[in-house]
């Protein structure tokens, strides 16, 4: 048929053969290519800029271009080498499913329109369902990815309790993925809406704590509504209790949400199921199919225990879609269940591939990456000058090299220094983290590609390759240029005004000396810029505190940061008492500290004024202001944070 977008039969055929000869040639070697190329903007520019053509092109010409000016920059993710951030390897069935269903499009909104399309992801839901054991009534839907899947399921939660509402709180790990944070704030939720809890020495969150938190919500007046627990956290694999945490959410009414996204396919693998044991009890879990099920980037999913809040929560029926909306027994809208309206085919290259190599070979993918998991823990162990971060779990490991004499400042410039030897070889791409405020390597390995001779040379890089100490940095002269101005000094308020922590503390009240020289001689402001100083002194409210009162109570939301001018005042964790801070001291700084998307710890400790004294009291924004003004602050604070969540 004639039309201005018309190809005829023979170059549609030619154009899909080259393509697919590009393509299989590119794939047939994963590891021939570096690891990653990096390019300029101003060289990408130069390659691919320009206004679109007004008259057509050759397509071979198109698709050169593509294959000399496009594909080549950017990381390999299924690059055998590729340890980095989650390596997205993709099965040749599921891309070729994509084209598949891009050709055909079919819309897999209404039944209607496409009952097999929705019959396929109906099934493959149902797969998902089972590996994971959860019960019949259990529905769900694929989306873009993990980030959609946790909207999709928090959304749901906040449904079934009510629907927003300023007293609702929901909690997270330290652990949780940002996307989370960006969830919440997705869904308006407020700071004081959002609880950071602390996880356990195995970077997992205890049943108690989120007891404890949710108990103190409670009595604050507030309305927990969900819980967010991980089932192979991004930052080490790790898993949290799920038995106990769904024996606490059931305890206390509150949604379970699992977010699973890259570690929930490890289901599949005996070794896997034990570690995820408890998942099947959530209400609703992320998981990833993008991830460790091997398919094309943006495909997520996300399954909801009760299935039909699904629809209460989504469905909308507006008169242009009428004739869409009416189904019968077992007919599915998946619109209905969902952010998107329109939605393609994601499902069929999940169905296709594991049609394709049958789950047995799906299994043995996940098991061998599990394995090369533990042998790069083996070989960590094996170097005296490693040290193991997190142990192997879920295919991630953590561990960095010690130097000696190295603090912690120096020992993350020299880790970021190998992890970038490594990188420039071209053979392999770790990424880094920091554990408790401590820089690590981390190693993801879900690539099927990797083998154990990929291992064994990232690990040995790491503990033979020399990292050389920077020389010492001249003492700074001139002050660091301030991220923005200080404010002007406020007026003078008269000596030994009292705001007290509770009262709403007036900015203006800023008095002179001596607080200024305890500030000066802080070991956390050491070298900061005298203009820094002037500008926290500006900003901040001065409290004067009475023996016996709390400035801090556990569990609390507030996130201010305090910097103790004088008196006394006891860190106390359940009648334990952590440490006692004086003159030049400060507290708060867990909350304060934006742990992602406006959100802070909450409080973790208690802290009550010993001995009668002044608190200079600034809010999280000028306590993050003041770390982004002065990288020498940032470092300290780091090592500081990281002893004190040690004690927590
Ligand atoms: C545990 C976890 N949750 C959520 C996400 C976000 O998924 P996506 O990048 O697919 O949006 C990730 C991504 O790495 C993840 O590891």
């Amino acid at each position: 048929m004639e039309h201005p977008l018309a190809m005829d039969v023979e170059a549609m055929r030619r154009a899909g053969y080259a393509t697919v000869d590009a393509l299989v040639a590119r794939l047939a070697d994963p590891g021939a290519d570096p690891v990653l190329r990096r390019a300029s903007a101003a060289e990408m520019r130069a390659r691919l800029g320009g206004p679109p053509p007004e008259q057509a092109g050759d397509y071979g010409a198109v698709l050169a271009r593509v294959i000399d000016d496009v594909l080549p920059y950017a990381s390999r993710t299924d690059h055998p080498g590729y340890f980095a951030f989650i390596p997205s390897f993709t099965t040749w069935p599921a891309a070729l499913a994509e084209l598949t269903a891009a050709a055909a499009n079919p819309y897999c909104g209404a039944w209607m329109e496409a009952a097999a399309a929705t019959q396929v992801e109906l099934e493959v839901i149902d797969w998902f369902r089972t590996w994971l054991g959860m019960p019949a009534g259990t529905a769900g839907l694929l989306v873009g990815g993990g980030s959609a899947a946790n909207l999709t399921a928090l959304l749901v939660a906040r449904d079934a309790a009510g629907g927003p509402s300023g007293r609702t709180v929901v909690y997270v790990s330290d652990q949780a993925h940002s996307s989370l944070a960006r969830t919440a704030r997705a869904m308006g939720l407020r700071p004081h809406q959002v609880r950071v809890l602390p996880t356990d020495d195995s970077w997992r969150l205890s049943p108690e704590t989120v007891a404890a938190a949710v108990r103190a919500d409670r009595r604050a007046g507030r309305v927990p509504f969900a819980l967010c627990a991980s089932a192979g956290s991004t930052n080490t694999g790790a898993v949290d209790p799920l038995n106990d945490l769904a024996d606490v959410c059931a305890g206390e009414e509150l949604w379970l949400h699992v977010d699973a996204a890259y570690g929930g396919f490890a289901a599949l693998t005996a070794q896997g199921r034990a570690l995820l044991a408890g998942v099947g009890r959530a209400d609703s879990v992320t998981l990833d199919p993008h991830k460790w099920l091997f398919q094309p980037m943006e495909c997520g999913s996300v399954l909801i225990r009760d299935g039909a809040r699904l629809e209460r929560t989504f469905a909308i029926h507006p008169d242009y879609l009428d004739g869409n909306d009416s189904h019968g027994e077992g007919e599915v809208n998946f619109a209905d269940r969902g952010l998107q309206l329109s939605r393609g085919f994601r499902a069929l290259k999940i169905w296709m591939s594991v049609h394709t190599f049958g789950l047995t070979a799906f299994r043995a993918a996940i098991q061998r990456n599990l394995e090369l998991a533990e042998l790069a823990q083996a070989l960590v162990r094996s170097h005296a000058g490693l040290t193991l971060m997190a142990p192997a779990t879920l295919g991630v490991v953590c561990f960095r090299r010690e130097w000696p004499g190295a603090d912690e400042a120096e020992t993350e410039r020299r880790g970021t220094a190998l992890i970038d030897a490594l990188e420039s070889t071209g053979t392999a791409l770790v990424s880094s983290t920091r554990l408790a405020g401590r820089h690590a390597v981390r190693l993801c390995i879900l690539n099927p590609t990797s083998s154990e001779g990929d291992v064994r040379r990232v690990i040995e890089h790491f503990a033979a390759a020399s990292a050389p100490r920077a020389p010492d940095a001249p003492a700074p002269d001139t002050p660091a240029p301030l991220a923005r101005a200080p404010l002007a000094r406020a007026p003078l308020a008269p000596a030994g005004q009292r705001v007290g922590p509770g009262a709403a503390g007036s900015r203006a009240g800023v008095i002179a000396d001596p607080d200024g020289d305890v500030l000066r001689t802080m070991p956390l402001l050491s070298g900061a810029a005298d203009s820094t100083v002037q500008a926290i002194r500006a900003r901040g409210v001065y409290l004067d505190a009475a023996g016996g009162e709390e400035v801090i109570r556990r569990w609390d939301s507030d996130r201010s940061f305090y910097i103790v001018l004088s008196g006394r005042y006891d860190v106390v964790i359940d009648a334990r008492l952590i440490r006692t801070a004086g003159p030049g001291d400060h507290f708060g700084e867990l909350a304060a500290r934006d742990w992602g998307g406006g959100y802070g710890y909450t409080r973790l400790a208690t802290v009550r004024c010993a001995e009668p004294g002044r608190l200079l009291k600034l809010t999280s924004e000028d306590f993050q202001w003041l770390v982004d003004a002065e990288p020498a602050v940032k470092a300290r604070l780091a090592t500081i944070l990281a002893e004190r969540l040690q004690q927590r």
